[in-house]
C-alpha cells in the first residue's frame, strides 16, 4: 500500500476565498506593494501606503468603494534615479512608507520617492465614500531623516504629540543609519538624533518598531523604546545583534557637546536563545518584528519579537516574549564599557556621575534640572561614551514560546490576540511568513510548567510565494490585514465551519476560537448563554468532551478502501485540523483481526510500501 498523509493541510488561498474566510485587495494595477497601513477602528478606516499610492478602504470589505490619491516621485527624480543604476519597479518610484494619524482632520505621510523622500500632509474629513481625502501639496516637505530613501530598507516610525520618531537611513547610500526626532508644535521644530560620529550608538541598522510608553507615573519619565538589529564589531568579529534603545521624550539634546542629539540614548542587547545541552546555545540575533501585546497596566504590554538566524546554513526562526519589567532592570542595571587593546565590552565599574544617564530631566527630581541642557556635561560626556548596557535582555522562561528549524520559510511578521477560551485565555500568535503564508500558532502551558506549542493553521494568503511585510489586526472586526508586494489580503481569525462537522475533530483543532455547540464547530463566545459548548484546548482530548456525542469522542470518521494482492493501492486522507490523527488498518483474506500499517519513517507525508 502506498499511503500519503498531507499533514498539516495548508489552507490555499482558493479554498480560502471560496470559503469568505479570505479576500485580496490588489489595487488598479498589479503589484501593490502594502508595506504601510494606517488603522482606525473608531472611525471604521483603512488607509494603505502602496506604490505611488494611498488608498482609503473599508475595513469591513476591502473592495467595497475604494478612494485612492494618486502620488508618484517627480518624473526628474524617477529620471536621475534611473540613470544611477537603481530598479524602475522596485525602487524608482514613490513607497509610502509613513502614514500617522496627526490630528483630528489630518494624516501626515511620507514616501522615498525615488531615493529622494518627501512627506505631506493628507486631509481626510467626513464620511469615508464622499468626505474629503486629498494630498496638499502646499505641505511638502523633506523627507530625509524620517523616511527611508530605499524602499527595500526596514523602517519604524510612530508620531506621538505631534512628534515623529523615525528610524531610519538618512542618507541615498543606506550607510548612516539614525534614530530621529523631528515635527512637533512650532517654534519647537529642531530635528534631534542619535550621534553619528560614535559607532557603537548605532551602526548600520535596521529599525524594526518604536513604542511611546510611560515607565513611572510622572509624565517627565515619559520614553520612546525602540527595537532594532544592528552590525556589532568585538574586536576583529563582526555580526549581527538585535537591541532595545530608548530615549525620553522631553529629551532637547546637550547644550555643549550632543547639541541637538539625544542626550538620555541608552540600549541593549534582546537575547533569543535555545539552550543547548551541551551549553551551547543556538541563537536566533536578526530580529524581524516586535508586537506589543496589551494588558490592563498600559506601562507592562508583553513583548513579542520574532528573530530569525543569521547563520547561512541552518536557517531558524523563533518567537520570543519579554516582559518590560525585565528590558527595565537590564537599563537600571550595570553599563558596558569598551576596554583593552582589542576593545571588548566589559562591565563598567568606575563611578556612575549624577543624575543617572540615561534619567529624565524633571522638576520634581531636581529643581536644577528643567531640561536635557541643564545636564552636568559630565553626565552628557558618559552617555555619549557609554550607550551600552552590560546586562541583556532574556526571554521570559529563557527559551523561545515557539520555534521553526529545518522549514522552507522564515517567519517576517507577528500580531497576538488574547483569546478566552472553556479553559483558560490563551494568546494565539499570527506569524507572517516570507513565502506568502500565515501560521496561526498557540503556546499552551501544561501542569508541569513546560509549554506546547500547536500549530493551528497555515494559511496561503498569496498565489505567489512572497515575503509579508506587514500585518495589522482590527479586534473589533476579528479581522487580520496582510500586506505583500502581490497586494493586501483581509483574513478572518477563524474558520471554525472547516473542522468538520463533528464533535471530536472540532475538539481536536484545539483552536481557542471554536467550540462544538452541540451541531457544528462555531466561534465561541465567552459570555454566550448556550449550554455545553464543548472544547478543550488544553488536551484536546475528544473522550472527556464528547463522549455523549453522536461520534462519542472517538472516531470522527471511518473509510474503507479495498486492495488487489501484490499490488499498491494509494491511501489518501486530508486531516481536517492540524491536531487529528490517522490511522490506517490492513485485514488481509481469511484473517479475522486487523494490523496497523505502519510508516517506516516517523515524517508525515512520505510513501510506505506494505504488502
Ligand atoms: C464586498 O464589496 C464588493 C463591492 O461592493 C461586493 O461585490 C462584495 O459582495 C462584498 N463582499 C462581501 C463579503 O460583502
Ligand atoms: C491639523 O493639522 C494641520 C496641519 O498642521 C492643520 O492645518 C489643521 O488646522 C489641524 N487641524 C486641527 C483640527 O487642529
Ligand atoms: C509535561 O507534560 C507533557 C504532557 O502533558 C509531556 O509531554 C512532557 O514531556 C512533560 N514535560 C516534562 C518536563 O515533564
Ligand atoms: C503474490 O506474490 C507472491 C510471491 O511474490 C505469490 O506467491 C502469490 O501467488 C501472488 N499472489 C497473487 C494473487 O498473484
Ligand atoms: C494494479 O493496480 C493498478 C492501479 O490500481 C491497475 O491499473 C493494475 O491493473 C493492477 N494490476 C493487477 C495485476 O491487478
Amino acid at each position: 500500500f502506498l499511503s500519503k498523509c498531507t499533514s498539516p493541510p495548508v489552507a490555499l488561498l482558493s479554498e480560502l476565498v471560496q470559503s469568505g474566510s479570505v479576500s485580496v485587495f490588489m489595487g488598479a494595477s498589479g503589484g501593490l506593494h502594502s508595506h504601510t497601513l494606517l488603522l482606525d477602528e473608531e472611525k471604521g478606516r483603512l488607509l494603505l501606503g502602496a506604490r505611488d499610492h494611498v488608498y482609503l478602504l473599508d475595513p469591513d470589505n476591502l473592495s467595497r468603494a475604494p478612494r485612492k490619491i494618486v502620488w508618484p516621485a517627480s518624473l526628474d527624480r524617477v529620471k536621475m534615479c534611473k540613470l544611477a543604476g537603481k530598479n524602475v519597479n522596485l525602487e524608482c518610484a514613490n513607497f509610502v512608507r509613513v502614514l500617522h494619524n496627526y490630528n483630528h482632520t489630518h494624516v501626515y505621510a511620507c514616501g522615498t520617492g525615488a531615493f529622494h523622500p518627501t512627506c505631506a500632509f493628507i486631509e481626510l474629513t467626513g464620511h469615508r465614500e464622499s468626505g474629503v481625502f486629498q494630498l496638499l501639496p502646499s505641505s511638502f516637505e523633506s523627507g530625509r531623516l524620517k523616511c527611508p530613501f530605499d524602499p527595500r530598507q526596514p523602517f519604524t516610525s510612530v508620531l506621538t504629540d505631534q512628534y515623529l520618531y523615525a528610524g531610519t537611513a538618512s542618507d541615498f547610500l543606506g550607510k548612516d543609519t539614525t534614530f530621529t526626532r523631528s515635527l512637533g508644535p512650532p517654534p519647537d521644530q529642531n530635528y534631534i538624533r542619535t550621534e553619528i560620529s560614535e559607532d557603537y550608538w548605532i551602526n548600520e541598522a535596521s529599525f524594526i518598531s518604536a513604542h511611546p510608553m510611560s515607565d513611572t507615573h510622572n509624565p517627565d519619565d515619559d520614553k520612546i523604546y525602540f527595537f532594532f538589529r544592528e552590525v556589532s564589531r568585538e574586536g576583529k568579529d563582526k555580526s549581527i545583534l538585535s537591541r532595545v534603545a530608548r530615549v525620553c521624550k522631553n529629551d532637547v539634546g546637550g547644550l555643549r557637546s550632543l547639541t541637538n542629539k539625544w542626550t538620555t540614548f541608552l540600549k541593549a542587547r534582546l537575547v533569543c536563545s535555545i539552550p543547548g545541552p551541551d551549553g551551547v546555545d543556538t541563537h536566533f540575533d536578526e530580529l524581524q518584528d516586535i508586537f506589543m501585546l496589551p494588558t490592563r497596566d498600559d506601562k507592562n504590554p508583553v513583548v513579542y519579537g520574532v528573530f530569525t538566524t543569521s547563520s547561512s546554513i541552518f536557517r531558524g526562526s523563533a518567537v520570543c516574549v519579554y516582559s518590560m519589567a525585565d528590558i527595565r532592570a537590564v537599563f537600571n542595571g550595570p553599563y558596558a564599557h569598551k576596554e583593552g587593546p582589542d576593545h571588548r565590552w566589559v562591565e563598567y565599574e568606575g563611578r556612575i556621575p549624577y543624575p543617572r544617564p540615561g534619567t529624565c530631566p524633571s522638576k520634581t527630581y531636581d529643581a536644577k534640572i528643567k531640561t536635557t541642557k541643564d545636564f552636568p556635561d559630565e553626565v552628557v560626556s558618559f552617555v555619549r561614551f557609554h550607550p551600552l548596557m552590560h546586562g541583556s535582555v532574556l526571554p521570559l522562561n529563557g527559551r523561545p514560546v515557539f520555534q521553526l528549524v529545518r522549514a522552507e520559510y522564515t517567519l517576517t511578521q507577528i500580531v497576538v490576540d488574547r483569546v478566552s477560551a472553556e479553559d483558560g485565555q490563551y494568546e494565539v500568535m499570527f506569524l507572517g511568513t516570507d513565502a506568502g503564508s500565515v501560521l496561526k500558532v498557540v503556546s499552551i502551558a501544561q501542569e508541569n510548567w513546560s509549554r506546547e506549542e500547536v500549530v493551528l493553521e497555515e494559511l496561503q494568503v498569496f498565489q505567489v510565494p512572497t515575503p509579508i511585510l506587514s500585518m495589522e489586526m482590527s479586534f473589533k472586526q476579528q479581522q487580520l490585514y496582510v500586506g505583500s508586494s502581490e497586494g493586501l489580503a483581509q483574513v478572518s481569525l477563524s474558520r471554525c465551519p472547516l473542522y468538520g462537522q463533528g464533535c471530536s475533530e472540532c475538539c481536536l483543532a484545539r483552536d481557542p476560537y471554536c467550540a462544538w455547540d452541540g451541531t457544528t464547530c462555531s466561534r465561541y463566545v465567552p459570555a454566550a448563554k448556550r449550554r455545553a459548548r464543548r472544547q478543550d484546548v488544553k488536551h484536546g482530548d475528544p473522550a472527556s468532551q464528547c463522549w455523549d456525542s453522536a461520534d462519542g469522542g472517538g472516531l470522527a470518521e471511518e473509510r474503507v478502501l479495498f486492495g488487489v494482492q501484490n499490488n499498491s493501492t494509494f491511501l489518501e486522507c486530508i486531516p481536517k485540523s492540524q491536531q487529528a490523527q490517522i490511522r490506517w488498518y490492513i485485514q488481509r483474506p481469511g484473517v479475522e483481526h486487523r494490523d496497523q500499517v505502519r510508516e517506516h519513517s516517523p515524517d508525515a507525508g512520505t510513501e510506505v510500501r506494505s504488502d
